[in-house]
C-alpha cells in the first residue's frame, strides 16, 4: 500500500538547527513519497487509509552512514586498544571467519535482524574481502526492506596473510564479479569499499577507480581517524599533502564519485576544504572515536562550513547499532571537545544531531530523511509510554529524552520508501 496517512506527533528537520514538531498532526504518504505534514488533513487525502498512532511520536527514519556488519559479533569487547592494534588484535581475526559460509550465515542473520528492529531505515555497510559472504549479507539485508549500500572490502597490503587478497588484479576481478552478481538486489546496492589507504596498493586503487568510472559506483572508506594512522599514510604516499589526497588522486573523493569518508577526526584545513568543495560525506562516529581513543571530530565546524555530514555507529569500534546512542554521544563528545580544547566551536545541540541522523546522512540516498514534500517516505513510530513521568512534557522534550535514553525497544513501527517493514 503506497497511499496512506499517519497520525501522531510529527517531528522532522528542515535545516540543521531547526526541529519542526506538529502535535496531533498528519503526515501523508503518496506513491511512496511524502506529500507533506498537516495540522488538519486536507480534503484530497481524506479517502486515504489512516494509521492512527494517537500520542506516539513519528520521525523520519535514521541513516547509519558507517557500520561493519562482520564486526557485530565482537561488539562491546576488546576496546582497550588504539586503531591499528585493535585491527590487528581483534578485527582482522574476526573478519577472517567469513571465509566460512556457515559462520557468515549465523552472524549475518543476527546483524540483519537487529538492524531491522532498530530505528535505522538506511545504512552504508562494510562486509569483508569475501565475495560470497558479502552477497549473503546483501541477501539478508534485502529481505529486511531496509535500503542499504553494501561493500565487499578490498585489502591487498599491510594485512595478515589470512585476510589479504592475493594481488591487486585478484581483488579487482573479485570485486567486478561481485558487482555483476549484486545486480539482482533491489533494496541493497553495491558500494566500492577500499578499506583504507594503508590496506590498498596504488595499483589496487587505480583498478577500483576504473571500476568506479565503468559502473558509476559510490565509494566508502576511512579518513584521518587516528594520529598514528595519518603518519603512516604520509610515509606510504610520498607526494601527498594530506590523507584525503591518497583517494583524490584516483578520483575517489567526491565530485562525480559520491563518497563517504568515516571519522575525519584530525582533518586539517586543506583536507576540509577539498571535502567541502567536492561534497564528500563525513560519517561522524562518536562512540567509535571514544572507544579507540581516536579523538573528537570538529562536527560543529563541519556544519558551519556547509559540509555534508551524517552519523555512523561504526560497529564494532562503536558497540551499539542505535543511532539514538550515536546522537547522544555526538552531543556529549562535542561538549568535551569544547570544554577541553576548542572554544571556537560551540557544542552540538539536540536539533543538530537529529538533523545529522535524519536529513544530514539521508542525503547520501537522495531526498531522504525529512517529511518535506517530495522526500521518500521513510518513517519510524516511537512509543515512549513505558518512560513514566509525573510532569507535562512537550513533544520536543519527549523526543530529546528518547534520544538520551537510546532505547530501541520504543520502536512501534517502521516504514521505508512507503512500505511498512516492521511492526510491533
Ligand atoms: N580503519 C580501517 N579499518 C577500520 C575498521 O574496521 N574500523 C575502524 N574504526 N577504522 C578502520
Ligand atoms: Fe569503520
Amino acid at each position: 500500500m503506497k497511499n496512506y496517512v499517519i497520525k501522531g506527533n510529527i517531528c522532522f528537520s528542515k535545516a540543521g538547527n531547526e526541529l519542526c514538531t506538529v502535535e496531533n498532526g498528519y503526515v501523508v504518504c503518496k506513491n511512496g513519497q511524502c506529500a507533506g505534514v498537516y495540522e488538519d488533513l486536507p480534503e484530497e487525502y481524506e479517502a486515504f487509509p489512516c494509521y492512527n498512532y494517537e500520542d506516539h511520536i513519528i520521525i523520519p527514519g535514521f541513516t547509519d552512514l558507517h557500520a561493519h556488519a562482520p564486526q557485530y559479533p565482537f561488539r562491546g569487547l576488546g576496546m582497550d586498544l588504539e586503531l591499528i592494534d585493535w585491527l590487528n588484535t581483534h578485527t582482522f581475526v574476526e573478519e577472517a571467519k567469513y571465509a566460512d559460509m556457515e559462520y557468515a550465515d549465523r552472524a549475518y542473520d543476527i546483524f540483519a535482524e537487529d538492524l531491522k528492529n532498530s530505528a535505522t531505515t538506511r545504512a552504508c555497510i562494510f562486509g569483508t574481502i569475501h565475495k560470497e559472504a558479502t552477497l549473503l549479507l546483501m541477501d539478508k539485508l534485502e529481505k529486511t526492506g531496509i535500503r542499504a549500500y553494501v561493500g565487499k572490502v578490498n585489502m591487498d597490503r599491510n594485512s595478515p596473510e589470512y585476510l589479504c587478497e592475493d594481488s591487486a588484479e585478484q581483488s579487482a576481478a573479485d570485486t567486478e564479479e561481485w558487482l555483476v552478481e549484486s545486480k539482482r538486489f533491489v533494496n541493497v546496492k553495491p558500494i566500492l569499499t577500499p578499506r583504507f589507504t594503508p590496506s590498498c596498493t596504488d595499483e589496487l586503487l587505480e583498478k577500483l577507480s576504473g571500476l568506479q568510472k565503468k559502473y558509476h559506483l559510490p565509494v566508502q572508506s576511512h579518513l584521518s581517524e587516528n594520529l598514528g594512522e595519518i603518519e603512516w599514510v604520509k610515509e606510504l604516499c610520498p607526494g601527498t599533502e594530506f590523507y584525503g589526497e591518497s583517494y583524490d588522486r584516483y578520483d575517489m573523493f567526491g565530485n562525480s564519485c559520491p563518497t563517504i569518508m568515516a571519522h575525519c577526526v584530525h582533518s586539517g584545513e586543506a583536507e576540509m576544504e577539498m571535502m567541502r568543495k567536492q561534497k564528500v560525506f563525513i560519517a561522524h562516529c562518536p562512540e567509535s572515536n571514544a572507544n579507540l581513543s581516536s579523538g573528537v571530530a570538529p562536527v560543529k565546524t563541519y556544519l558551519e562550513k556547509g559540509m555534508k555530514v551524517g552519523l555512523g555507529t561504526d560497529i564494532a569500534a562503536g558497540s551499539s547499532l542505535s543511532i539514538f546512542k550515536a546522537m547522544a554521544m555526538a552531543v556529549q563528545c562535542s561538549k568535551l571537545r569544547w570544554r577541553l580544547y576548542d572554544q571556537s566551536a560551540a557544542p552540538l545541540t539536540v536539533e543538530e544531531v537529529f538533523y545529522l541522523a535524519t536529513k544530514g546522512g539521508g542525503e547520501f540516498f537522495g531526498k531522504v530523511g525529512s517529511f518535506e514534500e517530495g522526500y521518500e517516505f521513510d518513517a519510524v513510530v516511537l512509543d515512549d509510554s513505558s518512560i513514566k513521568h509525573p510532569q507535562e512534557l512537550s513533544v520536543k522534550e519527549r523526543l530529546e529524552r528518547i534520544i538520551y535514553l537510546a532505547d530501541d525497544r520504543n520502536i512501534a513501527a517502521k516504514f521505508v520508501s512507503g512500505k511498512e517493514i516492521f511492526k510491533k
